[in-house]
């Protein structure tokens, strides 16, 4: 967004070294550090004709959800220091459980961003250190292109697709060809998903993180008769916001009196950001079909977790005749094994990195539009990619 062209392609560049697989099979050991989880994961990627079948070896996942709690949200300081003291254990499990010995690796690939930075450093200098000592080539990967890969972890999924990605800092939706290969169709224009979930979520005085309180306590709940704001109705293009729904259950939080009032909102919240992404996808579907003959829906991202949301995803899909996936629901929210996957992708395809690759506290999926069309203006809060 705000970088330079220069900055971007040089943490981009890819040194083009070509891998080795044994018999077209590669093995990666992949690191995730880039916001709470402290995660580590070996996958093995077996060529097929759909372009690979992921089989995950391992996949450790090390939450700091205790750490932040008492501050209601993510502190940056805290998570980067408890991702220096977690990673090597968290490696030494994930390599444990895969029962394998770095020998047998065919690369390392480490989260290069986006993300808190300072927690980023830790996983690619860690990264960086296995791929020195080991001689194994380092692939730098976008966290955004782990989510997009996702869903190959639980079933084989041949490119191309549309994908929804909505997460705690990201919600977007991409047209994705392949590995490096994906265009922004639509973006927030202020909030994320995942982000309207923790505030409001934090405004009902729920714990953190919000997304999977707050479905708790909807299930409870009836919100057919709380009238929230529907954002960006009938507007053309398949962009989001959210602000104005949150503005509004703020409000509506604090003249609950009862649990059930909560439960009442909670439920009415869940529904509107619901309708949203479905309104924005059945544009960006309709879109898609009208050039496009495949037809597969991906949505992906910690808030691809939540059920309501996903019913309501899947009903959309079929309405406009595309088939439906989800990742499994460990791998929604931030995994390694979705990074070491699309690091195991990018290597078949010889896309490794030198040691000199840089963490990126911000890197766009698809940086020529966010370069030439940025979802928000520079000075606004907004979309973290
Ligand atoms: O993908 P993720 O783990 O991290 C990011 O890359 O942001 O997503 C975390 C986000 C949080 O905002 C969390 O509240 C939300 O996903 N989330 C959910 C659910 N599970 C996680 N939101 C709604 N319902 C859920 N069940
Ligand atoms: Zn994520």
């Amino acid at each position: 967004m705000e970088m330079s062209a220069d900055y971007s392609s040089r943490a981009e560049a890819a040194t083009g070294r070509d891998a080795q697989p044994r018999n077209g099979v590669l093995t990666v050991l992949g690191l995730e550090t880039s916001c709470d989880e402290t995660a580590a994961s070996v996958v093995r990627l077996h060529p097929t004709v759909l372009g690979g079948r992921a089989e995950v070896l391992s996949s450790i996942v090390h939450s700091q959800i205790d750490d932040h709690a008492a501050y209601g949200g993510v502190v940056p300081e805290i998570a980067a220091r408890s991702h220096v003291e977690m990673i090597d254990g968290v490696t030494r499990r994930a390599m444990a459980e895969a029962g394998l010995d770095y020998a047998d690796l065919d690369g390392v690939a480490a989260t290069a961003g986006p993300g808190l930075v300072g927690g980023v450093m830790v996983g690619l200098s860690y990264g960086k250190a296995v791929s020195l000592a080991r001689g194994l080539p380092l692939v730098a990967v976008n966290h955004l292109e782990g989510h997009a890969v996702s869903a190959r972890l639980g079933a084989e999924v041949a490119y191309p697709f549309l994908l929804l990605l909505v997460s705690g800092g990201h919600c977007q939706l991409l047209e994705v060809r392949g590995i490096g290969d994906m265009s922004r169709i639509g973006a927030t224009i202020d909030d994320a998903a995942g982000e309207a979930f923790d505030k409001i979520a934090k405004a009902l005085g729920l714990g953190y993180p919000g997304g999977p309180a707050l479905e708790r306590l909807a299930a409870t709940g009836d919100g057919s008769k709380i009238d929230l704001p529907r954002a960006l109705l009938g507007r053309k293009d398949c962009d989001f916001s959210f602000s104005g729904l949150k503005t509004a259950a703020f409000r509506i939080a604090q003249a609950c009196e009862t649990e059930q009032d909560k439960a009442d909102l909670a439920d009415a919240v869940q529904n509107a950001i619901a309708r949203q992404l479905s309104d924005r996808s059945e544009r960006a579907l309709a879109a898609y079909a009208a050039e496009h003959p495949h037809r597969l829906f991906v949505v992906a991202g910690g808030v691809a977790a939540n059920k309501t949301i996903r019913a309501t995803l899947e009903a959309t899909a079929a309405r406009h005749g595309f088939d439906f996936l989800a990742p499994p629901m460990v791998y929604c929210t931030d995994n390694a094994a979705m990074i070491a996957l699309a690091g195991a992708e990018r290597l078949a395809l010889g896309l490794t990195n030198d040691v000199d690759v840089i963490a990126r506290p911000r890197w766009p999926l698809d940086e020529a539009r966010a370069l030439s069309d940025p979802s928000h203006k520079p000075g606004r809060k907004g979309a973290k990619a």
